[in-house]
């Protein structure tokens, strides 16, 4: 039986999130793979963090690097064998950190077993996806794939269309027919028999769809844009997670975090309210989409304190009574924060902390991406050939082989928004390739790499890597962080992030200065002892306060 205690065991933890192929290569393959995860985990342990999320390493062909699983239930020989799972998993727990499973249950690959019987014409497993006839010899209708195009991919042998919300190796399950819902209760129980403590759970928000398969009007001129409001946080994704919570999450006491794009704080609190058994907590994706025009992240707007801000505190109001939210400033499919909030150059160190200094003080769990400890930025590449993701493929494509456009202006695009940005290897050191992997790597490494790495942070008692390790154990020691209630101030200063967390009379601030320019705010009323601080000198702080250029602290009240 599952102690009262125990229950709610992932509810003040930190989690470090792990892209397996660009984490550390132990064979020297070029890949990095499970067995590099296993050496590292001192490292990861030692960042006070609870536990680790690992992307997927299950059979694929890797169209999406993982996110396109050909089975379920075995490892993809690039990452490993499911017993160096098996072992990661149990080492996990013996120095103390959770395990947390990335689980793709939207899609599969088109090189699944059930794909590959569905387009050999099995009824059955036809009906395991969605396969449409043709409208007017045109597609069923004019959705749009997330990564670009039309959703939905013809079959000549079949002469019918197949539905794919990602890339056309991945083909939507039909989440209708009660046996595909059996078949992934199954998988997930026989992981959790296996010792995994939870899933986050990829795209999950997108498994009801629309049986109607209207048209949209033009596509991003809606309001949800690309066709989403029929894929999108429609009502049966409410019965899924109930019915998984009632099958597996609870009986193997499980957390569970949920991608959740598209949604509203109504939505975002059905899922994750106390009382409303179904997910733990959600990722919300406008979090990061504020420095874009709506659904485009290829059309960057200039980064702005206040958008940034106005985003972050509406969560926290909207989920102040209820439900409860991933706090991430970086993951897999977003550029490096600390190229995006703040200066990547002469300030970078100070941005890498001000940015976690901002977001892991506030309620909710934080999620901090692989590199990110470290102050990895955005990718220096000069040729398409650098890049490896699908979606940067889709739109050079697009954009530069169909319509013509500057070659140079679309790599610089790449450079700053692509998702390849978060996944260039790990820069571990100032050996060749960072000391990622012994041979090709599979990415090429970041040229920052002789001074960005973790031995170079290592040595530095001042490091981004410090900071973290300081600010996730500042974190776990206030309650006022992990319980309070958040209230913005000085909001008059637009270029300035701070805030103040309260919990039976335990007041903590946050003040996070993201100009280049001194700026005085006025603290809340009463003396404030530092805890944290990015220019390592202030102890105390009282009164108006002169924050220096992109200053951030934390402090709590001490009169
Ligand atoms: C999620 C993943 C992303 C993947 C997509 C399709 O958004 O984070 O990397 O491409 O789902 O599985």
């Amino acid at each position: 039986m599952i102690l009262e205690k125990e229950k709610n065991w992932w509810q003040n933890i930190s989690v470090y999130q792990i892209y397996p192929k660009s984490f550390y290569d132990s064979n020297g393959d070029g890949y990095g793979d499970i067995n590099g995860i296993r050496e590292k985990l001192p490292y990861i342990k030692s960042l006070g963090v609870d536990a680790v999320w690992v992307c997927p390493f299950f059979k694929s062909p890797q169209a999406d690097n993982g996110y396109d699983v050909a089975d379920y239930c075995s490892t993809d020989p690039i990452f490993g064998r499911t017993e160096d799972v098996l072992a990661l998993i149990d080492e996990c727990h013996n120095i103390g950190l959770k395990f947390i499973m990335d689980f793709v249950g939207n899609h599969t690959s088109d090189e699944h077993e059930w794909f590959q019987k569905a387009l050999a014409g099995d009824e059955k497993y036809m009906e395991y996806y969605y396969f449409r006839d043709g409208k007017n010899g045109k597609e069923p209708c004019n959705w749009a794939s997330v990564f670009g195009g039309s959703a939905w991919e013809y079959v000549p042998s079949l002469d019918k269309y197949y539905l794919h919300t990602f890339h056309k190796k991945q083909p939507d399950l039909n989440w209708n027919n009660k046996e595909v819902v059996d078949e992934i209760i199954s998988v997930m129980k026989w992981w959790a028999e296996k010792g995994v403590d939870g899933f986050r759970l990829d795209a999950f928000n997108y498994l009801d769809k629309d049986l109607s398969f209207p048209d949209v009007e033009v596509p991003g001129g809606e309001k949800y844009g690309f066709g989403s409001r029929h894929y999108a946080c429609r009502p049966l994704v409410n019965d899924h997670y109930r019915r998984l919570n009632r099958e597996v999450f609870e009986p193997y006491n499980l957390m569970t975090v949920a991608e959740v794009a598209y949604a509203g704080a109504d939505t975002v609190r059905e899922y994750t309210g106390k009382d409303r058994r179904e997910i733990n907590m959600a990722y919300m994706f406008d979090m990061l989409d504020f420095d874009q025009e709506m659904f485009d992240k290829f059309s960057p707007l200039p980064f702005n304190a206040k958008a940034f801000r106005d985003c972050i505190f509406n969560w926290q109001k909207e989920l102040s009574d209820d439900g409860r939210m991933a706090l991430f400033i970086s993951n897999h499919d977003q550029p490096r924060s600390v190229s995006r909030f703040g200066n990547d150059g002469e300030y970078r160190e100070k941005c890498a902390m001000m940015n976690a200094n901002t977001m892991y003080m506030l309620s909710g769990t934080p999620y901090i991406f692989e590199g990110e400890e470290i102050g990895m930025t955005n990718l220096d590449y000069t040729d398409i050939s650098d890049f490896r993701d699908v979606e940067v493929f889709n739109v050079y494509e697009e954009k530069v082989i169909k319509k013509g456009e500057p070659k140079e202006k679309w790599i610089s695009l790449f450079n700053r928004r692509s998702r390849d940005n978060g996944r260039s290897p790990m820069q571990w050191n100032s050996n060749e390739n960072s000391g990622f992997t012994k041979g090709e790597p599979w990415m090429r490494v970041n040229g920052n790499y002789k001074t960005i790495n973790v031995e170079n942070c290592e040595k530095d008692e001042k490091s981004v890597l410090n900071f973290y390790r300081k600010l996730l154990s500042v974190r776990k020691s206030l309650k006022s962080i992990q319980y309070g209630k958040t209230t913005p101030f000085a909001l008059e200063n637009e270029g300035c992030i701070c805030y103040l967390r309260e919990y039976e009379g335990e007041i903590t601030v946050s003040v996070n200065n993201f100009t280049d320019k001194n700026t005085a705010i006025s603290l809340p009323k009463g003396r404030f002892e530092v805890l944290l601080s990015n220019y390592f000198d202030k102890t105390s702080a009282e009164g108006e306060i002169t924050l220096r250029p992109y200053e951030s602290i934390t402090a709590v009240r001490t009169k």
